[in-house]
């Protein structure tokens, strides 16, 4: 059922990837487009249908956000890479993650351009066009390929900006190659179907990775924050996803330890 909604939901995406999107500023570097609205509203409704006891939150309309620590919800991400879809370039996704008794619990992420729909259940393993997929088996940091993406207020805050110039530097100088891609949840997905042997951002929202959190580590990932805790969705500044085997040697290059 999830599966149909979600890719229902991404046709939205694919039929207008190249049409006139009616962009809006919600910040200084950060857009909407009214396709972002159209695919919320449509996810809302459909989902509220059958789990009409949980509480849903989106990125734009924040459905639903009084309570945000309520232990059943689920976060909607109706594109992400908003910009990229703005210029047309194939990393976009819609993103669902279901949190039951405060715990994740399911997630799916479909990029309608590619065809490609990456799922996870707890306990169930992680899935890509239903054929189970597993992070990298690489343990060498020289060998690693690394993708982050940068928050929208970078240029206003100067710390957000000093730590990622500093981070960049040490991941080039440390590991295989580089990739900033424009979505955050296809990023994670990235590295549980195994391209990618680490992502890590500053300044995610929960819709962003709810869903990739989970497609990760049933993929046999590991997800933190960069102290190496479990990473928490409304507290957690900074997001560390590797293959596991990479997780403290990351840790370690990025806290200049
Ligand atoms: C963004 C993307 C991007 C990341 C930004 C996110 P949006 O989501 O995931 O890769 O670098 O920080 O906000 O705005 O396209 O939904
Ligand atoms: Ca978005």
């Amino acid at each position: 059922m999830l599966k149909k909604i979600v890719i229902e939901a991404g046709k939205i995406i694919k039929d207008n990837f190249y049409s006139a999107k009616d962009v809006k500023f919600k910040g200084e570097i950060d857009l909407v487009t009214k396709f972002d609205i159209e695919i919320e509203k449509f996810l809302y409704k459909k989902l509220k249908d059958i789990y009409p006891e949980f509480v849903i939150i989106g990125e734009e309309e924040s459905y639903d956000t009084q309570l945000t620590n309520a232990p059943n919800r689920i976060y909607i991400d109706p594109i992400d890479g908003t910009t990229n879809f703005v210029h047309s370039i194939p990393f976009v996704a819609v993103c669902v993650g279901i949190i039951k008794d405060n715990k994740l619990f399911e997630g799916a992420i479909y990029n309608p351009i590619l065809d490609e729909f990456f799922y996870a259940k707890k306990g169930e393993g992680a899935f890509l066009n239903e054929k189970k997929i597993y992070v990298s088996k690489e343990n060498k940091l020289e060998r690693s390929l690394v993708v982050t993406g940068f928050p929208y207020n970078i240029r206003q805050d100067e710390f957000t900006f000093n730590w990622n110039i500093e981070t960049v530097k040490k991941v080039l100088k440390n590991t295989l190659a580089f990739r900033r891609l424009g979505s955050a949840a296809i990023d994670l997905c990235y590295v549980a179907r195994g391209s990618y042997e680490i992502f890590y951002e500053m300044g995610l929202k929960p819709w962003d990775v709810a869903a990739g959190i989970l497609i990760v580590e049933e993929a046999g990932g590991k997800v933190t924050n960069e102290k190496g805790k479990e990473f928490d969705l409304h507290e957690d500044k900074i997001i560390v996803a590797t293959n596991s085997k990479l997780h403290d040697k990351f840790l370690k290059l990025i806290n200049n330890i």
